[in-house]
This record gives structure tokens, C-alpha cells and sequence, in this order.
């Protein structure tokens, strides 16, 4: 093995040369002419001509060498329900729920809209999806009707999976009603709803666009559907997620740079081999779920590890114990659940046996040093951070222990990952930082194979918002700032955006304020995230209302403050509900009318906002600081 270094090198100096050894370890029902086509930046395509098929790599190609191996198994704490799929009857499975969707009418290029809790079900129908050639769009299970509507009309789907309810610590959510309220609010409704009943509703809505799954997987029990062989640069999924405006963008990825991509993350960052057991603790509804619990173990032969339920419920060693049962190898999820679970009593992490963990991974938000330190101590096994996006698909930065195990640096993820030309810039010059200063992080042209192919269906977003907002120059920013050591290390300091991440999910403050915006009562609002000690980061809303006088007794306020949280539920859901509301008389802004968010958020975190030489009245200032010190 080369050291990182020259690996990192020739990935970039010559990515048609590498990516075309990593594409060896996928099925090409046609072999790809051209590995890059450069020829209309800042698009990339990736081995282009090639044919190929996600599901069919994922699961169809292992039932030669490990048919009788696990593929998947599935655990709920909320239903009590385990279940395995060895990739024989996972590719039994898959072939009917896409014979279902066949007979419903979803072909190729339609998209399917999955709304679904983490049932074996979401697997299933997100690989038929791709063995159909049908481009999935997983909304995540806790948004509510509004932005699922939102997400319905943009991406226009032929059909919507979706089951009686949801279960999270030991409450049932009942999905159907908020089904039925996003089809009526959407303009581009499917005219069906395959519904996966499990029974857990107690009175489930029975509308005529209903379809039950059960009798019609009963009928296409034997069914067998081919692979559609897919040109690499089509797409294979839409994810949405929140960004600067209102309005999430559909993040768009393609079929063979993906594959490609995850398989070789699979060897060089999470060393995981055939036979492996993995188990990301995520959602399907996220990035993560899509990457890691689903597609890169299935491509590389491992076992993966699918979790319903929290990681303190019925008791905070449930994940330690599923670690000994299964005897897992590779163990992903976010910081947040590890300062969850250093609350526990650290008993309950000795009692489970856990010498088949080798690694422990975490992603999604910044990893803070007290719990890194807490956790590796307590394992005694490496724990790699690895920081990327939504977008990318996968890892940016980290440990890249399958090429070389450098040492760690408590608080940084590591160094820039193979294939990722990243660079810190300047924000208002454009040039490169020295090191230890701070800067944007942007990645140079090409985006390596993975990463988002556009924004679905509106190309000049994707050029406009991530390609043109680093001054001078054509690189794509993350919008996240950094700072980088003379070793190569980067350490990741927030978003330069409008988005906030709170307990590993991606929010944007435009959303919630959008959401609270609904309310009648609200004239103007300001929403924007603050240190939390065990969410990360949490959402604080700063209101000024139409009627001031409508919060002048401390219980009239509290029912304002319930009722505008109750809005964010059911326009957003109860993710995005923000932890406090404060009601102000009015919000810092410049003379040109922007609100100074940066600054709202520095004093509400009790920093000192620093110098404003635009604002237009340095008394908001001073009256938010002081609803915040609790004298408002
Ligand atoms: O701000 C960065 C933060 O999460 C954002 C991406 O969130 P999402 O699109 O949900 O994708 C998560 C994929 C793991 C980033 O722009 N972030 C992600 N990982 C880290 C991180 N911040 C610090 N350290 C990380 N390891």
C-alpha cells in the first residue's frame, strides 16, 4: 500500500487512472468508454457509457459466493420484532417488491416517493427502486405533511410507499393522516400510495388510493425482475435536504460513481471486508442511511445491522448488547448518540462483550473532545470521525485507516480523503489560507465519483449555489469553515450558512422561520442555532409579534410559545421545533433591512457579537441579550 500521501497525490493529479482501477470492483454489464468527461464543468460524469445496476451489485452479484450469508438484520426495541434476510431471500424480497411496483406502473426514470419508518420494507423498495431502473426519494419519517407535500411536487412521483405508522420510543405515529394531508396540499399527487401495513395504527386511513402490499406480495411471490442496465450518469436517487432558502434542494446522485465511490470507502476508510457485520445507527431518511446502511455494506458482501428504536430504550446498553449478539465488526453513528449514552450508567457498556467491535465511526456534526476522548477510552478500539455532507455522498475528511493509519488529532476528522481536491479559502479573496487560518472549505473540479451529479431538475442551482460563492474562483463550497495544520489536518468550525444541525440532522433556520412565519400572530422572526450540550446544537427563535401586547402576562406568553412550537410540528415536524422562543419588540438588522443572524446568534450564545459598523439599530441588540440573560 502507497502511504496516504501519494495515494491522496495520484487520486488527484491523475483521478482517470485511479477511478479507473477502483471501477474493477463492480459488475459493468457494459464496460464505460471514457472514466471522466470533463467537457462541461462544473459537471462531472463518471465512467460514462458503462451500464450497470445498483441493485444488482448490491445484491443479486453476492448470491454466487454468500447467498446463505446474512445481508440483513433487522432489530425493533419498539415492536420487539427481529428479522433476517440472507442475500438469497433479500434478493426474494427485492424481486417482489419490484414486481409490485412493476405492476402499478413504475418504469424507468419515474420516481418513487418512500415515506416509510426503518422497516426491512424501506430496503426493499429502494432496491427494487434501483433494479427497476425507478429513482427513489426517501423523505425521512419525521417531517410532517407541508414538507412532504413540498417534496412530492418536486419531484413528481409515479407512486408513494408508505405504512400505517411509525414507532419512536414507544409512541406510534400514525403516517397515514399525514399521508393524506400532504396528497391533498400537493399539486403533483401520485395517483396511488402503496401502503406497507404493520399493523401498528389502530385505525389506519383506508382511502381509495390505497394499496395494501401484502396480498400483492403474495402474488408476485415468485417474481422474478430483471436489472434495467443503467447508463452510469443516471440518476439513481434524489434526497432532499435544507440549505440557505425555504426551499430544500434535491440532491441528485448517479448509479455508477456511486457504487464505485462506496465500495472503495469500504476498504480504504471503514475497512470493512465480506462477511462483516456493520451497524449504522441512523435513518434511511438521511445520507447516512442511504451510504451506510444500505448501500456500501451491501455492495461490499457485508452483514448490515438495520435498528428501530433509541439507543436508551429499554435501556441505555441495548446498542452494546446488539454489539455481542450479532457479533458486529464496524459500528457508525453520530456524536450526539454517544453523549446520549455517556449518561448512562458505563455499567452497561462493561456487561456486553465486545471483542467483535474493531471500529467505531461518527459522523454528521462535530465530534467534541470530551466524548471522543469518553468513548475510545471506553471501548478501547479506534473511533474515526469522518466529516462530509448530503452532498458528497461520503467521507471528506477522515483517518483513512485501510491506506494508511495516521494518528488521530483529538477535535479534527483527519486529513482530505482520496479523490477530494480540498482547499481552504479565503472568504472575500478567494485565496488559499495559510495554514491555521480560518477559511471556506471548497473542493476543486472534478468532484470525485459519489458526490451529487446536480440539484434535480434545476442545473443552474446546482452551478449557482455551490459552484459561484467562493469569490475568484470555480471550486464547489461545502459551506462549512475550517482551519487546516501544517500536517494536513482540518478541524471543521460551523456553517457559514443558515444551517444548523441539531442532534445529527440537518436543519435550516429559513424552514423554521418560514414555518413560525404561518403563525398569525407573528409579524417578524429570526431563528438560529446555539451550543447544546448534548444536541450539539439547538434552534432558538427570537419573535416579534404583530400585537405585542398579546404576551404581556407570563402564561399568555407560555401559550404563545406552545402554540408557535405546535406550528413548527406540524409544518415541519417536531425535529425542527425550536427549543425556546423569545418574543423581542424588534430584530438587529442592517440599513439595507438583513437580519444579522451571526450576530443574533453570538449574543444568544453570550459571545460578544462583535464589530456591526451596518446596523441600523444598536437597540435590538441590547434587547436581545437581554431576553436571553432572562431580564426580557
Ligand atoms: O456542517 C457539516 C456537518 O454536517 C453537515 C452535513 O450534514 P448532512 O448533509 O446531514 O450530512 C451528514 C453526513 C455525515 C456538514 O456540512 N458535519 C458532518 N460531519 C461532520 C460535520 N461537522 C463536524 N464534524 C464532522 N465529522
Amino acid at each position: 500500500m502507497p502511504s496516504y500521501r501519494d495515494f491522496h497525490r495520484e487520486s488527484i493529479d491523475d483521478p482517470e487512472g485511479f477511478w479507473r482501477r477502483e471501477a474493477a470492483r463492480i459488475h459493468w454489464e457494459t464496460p464505460f468508454s471514457d472514466v471522466l468527461d470533463r467537457s462541461n464543468p462544473p459537471f462531472a460524469r463518471w465512467f460514462c457509457g458503462g451500464r450497470t445496476n445498483l441493485c444488482h451489485n448490491a445484491v443479486d452479484r453476492h448470491l454466487a459466493a454468500r447467498a446463505q450469508q446474512d445481508a440483513l438484520i433487522y432489530v425493533s426495541t419498539e415492536t420487539g420484532i427481529e428479522r433476517r434476510y440472507t442475500y438469497a431471500s433479500l434478493h426474494a424480497e427485492v424481486n417482489r417488491m419490484a414486481a409490485v411496483m412493476r405492476s402499478l406502473g413504475v418504469k424507468r426514470g419515474d420516481r418513487v416517493l418512500i415515506y416509510l419508518p426503518m422497516i426491512p420494507e424501506a430496503v426493499f423498495a429502494m432496491l427494487a427502486c434501483a433494479r427497476l431502473g425507478a429513482i427513489h426519494s426517501v423523505v425521512f419519517g419525521g417531517f410532517a405533511a407541508p414538507s412532504l407535500a413540498a417534496r412530492i411536487d418536486d419531484a413528481r412521483p409515479a407512486l408513494i410507499v408508505t405504512a400505517d405508522a411509525g414507532a419512536r420510543g414507544g409512541k406510534v405515529i400514525d403516517y397515514t393522516p399525514l399521508v393524506d394531508e400532504a396528497l391533498s396540499r400537493a399539486q403533483h399527487a401520485p395517483a396511488q400510495v402503496l401502503l406497507i401495513d404493520r399493523q401498528l395504527a389502530p385505525e389506519r386511513l383506508k382511502a381509495p388510493y390505497i394499496v395494501d402490499y401484502e396480498p400483492l406480495r403474495e402474488q408476485y411471490f415468485d417474481a422474478h425482475v430483471p436489472c434495467e442496465w443503467l447508463e452510469s450518469n443516471e440518476p439513481s436517487y434524489v434526497l432532499y435536504t435544507s440549505g440557505t432558502t425555504g426551499k430544500p434542494k434535491g440532491v441528485q446522485r448517479d448509479v455508477g460513481g456511486y457504487a464505485v465511490a462506496l465500495a472503495a470507502s469500504m476498504e480504504y476508510i471503514f475497512e470493512g471486508r465480506p462477511g462483516d457485520v456493520m451497524f449504522t445507527a441512523s435513518d434511511i431518511g438521511w445520507v447516512v442511511g442511504h451510504s451506510y446502511i444500505i448501500y456500501a455494506p451491501l455492495l461490499a458482501g457485508l452483514t448490515t445491522v438495520m435498528y428501530e428504536g433509541t439507543p436508551v430504550r429499554p435501556d441505555g446498553g441495548i446498542w452494546w448488547r446488539l454489539v455481542e449478539q450479532y457479533r458486529i465488526n464496524l459500528m457508525f453513528t453520530a456524536p450526539t448518540a454517544i453523549r446520549v449514552l455517556k449518561k448512562q450508567d458505563p455499567a452497561l457498556l462493561r456487561a456486553a462483550d465486545l471483542s467483535s467491535l474493531r471500529t467505531l465511526f461518527l459522523a454528521g456534526e462535530p465530534l467534541d473532545e470530551p466524548t471522543a476522548a469518553w468513548i475510545g477510552d471506553a471501548l478501547g478500539k479506534p473511533v474515526v470521525d469522518n466529516y462530509w455532507q448530503t452532498e458528497t455522498g461520503w467521507p471528506m475528511l477522515a483517518i483513512q485507516r485501510g491506506v494508511e493509519a495516521l494518528p488521530q488529532k483529538l477535535g479534527s476528522p483527519g486529513v482530505p480523503v482520496y479523490g477530494y481536491d480540498l482547499r481552504l479559502l479565503d472568504e472575500h479573496t478567494g485565496e488559499p489560507c495559510a495554514s491555521g487560518d480560518k477559511g471556506v472549505i471548497a473542493l476543486g473540479y472534478p468532484l470525485p465519483p459519489g458526490c451529487m451529479s446536480t440539484v434535480w431538475g434545476d442545473d443552474a442551482r446546482f452551478v449557482k449555489t455551490y459552484w459561484q460563492s467562493v469569490p475568484g474562483q470555480h471550486v464547489y463550497s461545502t459551506f462549512d469553515w475550517g482551519v487546516q495544520d501544517d500536517d494536513g489536518y482540518v478541524t471543521i468550525l460551523g456553517r457559514t450558512d443558515d444551517v444548523i444541525n441539531v442532534a445529527g440532522h440537518r436543519l435550516g433556520t429559513r424552514e423554521i422561520e418560514e414555518a413560525l412565519s404561518s403563525h398569525a400572530a407573528v409579524a417578524e422572526v429570526a431563528v438560529v442555532g446555539v451550543n447544546d450540550a448534548v444536541k450539539g446544537q439547538a434552534a432558538i427563535a427570537f419573535v416579534v409579534l404583530r400585537d405585542a401586547g398579546a404576551v404581556d402576562d407570563p402564561d399568555a406568553a407560555k401559550k404563545l410559545e406552545a402554540a408557535l412550537a405546535a406550528t413548527v410540528d406540524r409544518q415541519l415536524g417536531a425535529i425542527a421545533r425550536p427549543a425556546r422562543v423569545h418574543f423581542v419588540s424588534s430584530l438587529p438588522k442592517t440599513r439595507s433591512g438583513k437580519l444579522l443572524r451571526r450576530a443574533i446568534a453570538a449574543l444568544a450564545e453570550g459571545r460578544d457579537p462583535g464589530d456591526l459598523p451596518t446596523i441600523e439599530d444598536p437597540a435590538a441588540l441590547v434587547l436581545i441579550r437581554e431576553v436571553v440573560m432572562g431580564r426580557g
